[in-house]
C-alpha cells in the first residue's frame, strides 16, 4: 500500500469509528452561545446559500457523510444521490432525512474507487476536498469531470485557510494534532489516534490549480472556503 492509501484508510476508519461522535459535535456546535458556535451559524448560512444552485436539479453528494448537508439537500433539489464510503455515517444520514421532500438514493462506495453511472446538474462535496491527497487533487477533479453534466455546477464547501482554521477545528470539536501541512492525527473520545489528510486550500491557489485543470471556481465572501466550479468555456 502507498503512503497516501494508508493514510486514506486511517482517514476512512476515523470516520467509521467515529460517526455519531462527528454528528453530535457537529450538531452540538450549531447551538453553541460562544464564538464557535457563531462561526459555524454563519458559516453554515453562507453554504446555504451556495447549494440554492442545487433546487430542482439533479444532484451527487460525494462524502455526505451524517447528512449535516445531504438534510438541506433534500429540501430543495429535483433528485438527490449521497456516496460515502462509511456505512455508520449512512445510516445517521438515512435517519436525518427520513420523511424530507425527496428521497435520496445512498450509495455505499469508496470515491477512489467509483465507477459513476449516470451525470448530474450539481454535485456538492463539504468538507471532503481538504480530506483529498494532494498527489490524488487531478484524480479526483477527472471523478468530478465524470459526474457532471455539461453545463453543471460543483459547490465546495470546506473549512477556511489556517488564519482561521482554529475557529472551525477547536479542541472542544475535533481533537487534532497538525503533523505536516497535509497531515494531521484526530483523536476520538476513547483515546484513539487516526492520521487524516489536511489540505487547508488557500483559495487562490486553488483557483490556479483548477485552472489548470480547466475549471473556473468563484468564491464567496467568507470564512470558510466556499464556492461555485464550473468547466471554463
Ligand atoms: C468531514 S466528513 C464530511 C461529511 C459531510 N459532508 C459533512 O460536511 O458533515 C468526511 C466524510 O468522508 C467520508 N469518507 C472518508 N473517506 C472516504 C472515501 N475514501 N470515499 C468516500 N467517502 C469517504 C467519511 O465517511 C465522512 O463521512
Amino acid at each position: 500500500m502507498s503512503r497516501s492509501e494508508d493514510l486514506l484508510s486511517e482517514q476512512l476508519l476515523y470516520y467509521r469509528n467515529g460517526a455519531a461522535q462527528y454528528d453530535a459535535a457537529n450538531r452540538s456546535l450549531l447551538t453553541a452561545n460562544d464564538a464557535d458556535g457563531r462561526s459555524r451559524r454563519e458559516g453554515r448560512a453562507h453554504a446555504a446559500e451556495a447549494l440554492a444552485v442545487a433546487r430542482d436539479r439533479s444532484v451527487l453528494e460525494i462524502a455526505g457523510g451524517t447528512g449535516v448537508y445531504t438534510e438541506m439537500l433534500a429540501q430543495i433539489a429535483g433528485d438527490l444521490t449521497v456516496v460515502d464510503a462509511s456505512p455508520e455515517s449512512l445510516d445517521i444520514n438515512r435517519q436525518t432525512t427520513a420523511g424530507a421532500p425527496v428521497a435520496v438514493r445512498y450509495i455505499e462506495s469508496d470515491i477512489f474507487g467509483w465507477t459513476p453511472t449516470e451525470r448530474y446538474e450539481v454535485v456538492v462535496f463539504a468538507f471532503w476536498l481538504s480530506h483529498v491527497p494532494e498527489d490524488a487533487f487531478e484524480r479526483f477533479w477527472y471523478l468530478v469531470d465524470r459526474c457532471l453534466t455539461h453545463d453543471g455546477t460543483v459547490v465546495i464547501i470546506d473549512a477556511g485557510e489556517p488564519a482561521h482554521a482554529h475557529l472551525q477545528n477547536n479542541v472542544n470539536f475535533f481533537s487534532e494534532d497538525r503533523v505536516d501541512e497535509s497531515t494531521s492525527v484526530r483523536y476520538l473520545q476513547d483515546g484513539a489516534a487516526y492520521r487524516i489528510v489536511r489540505v487547508l486550500w488557500n483559495r487562490e491557489l486553488l483557483a490556479d490549480e483548477l485552472a489548470r485543470l480547466g475549471w473556473t471556481a468563484e468564491f464567496a465572501a467568507a470564512e470558510w472556503l466556499i464556492g461555485h466550479v464550473r468547466r471554463t468555456a
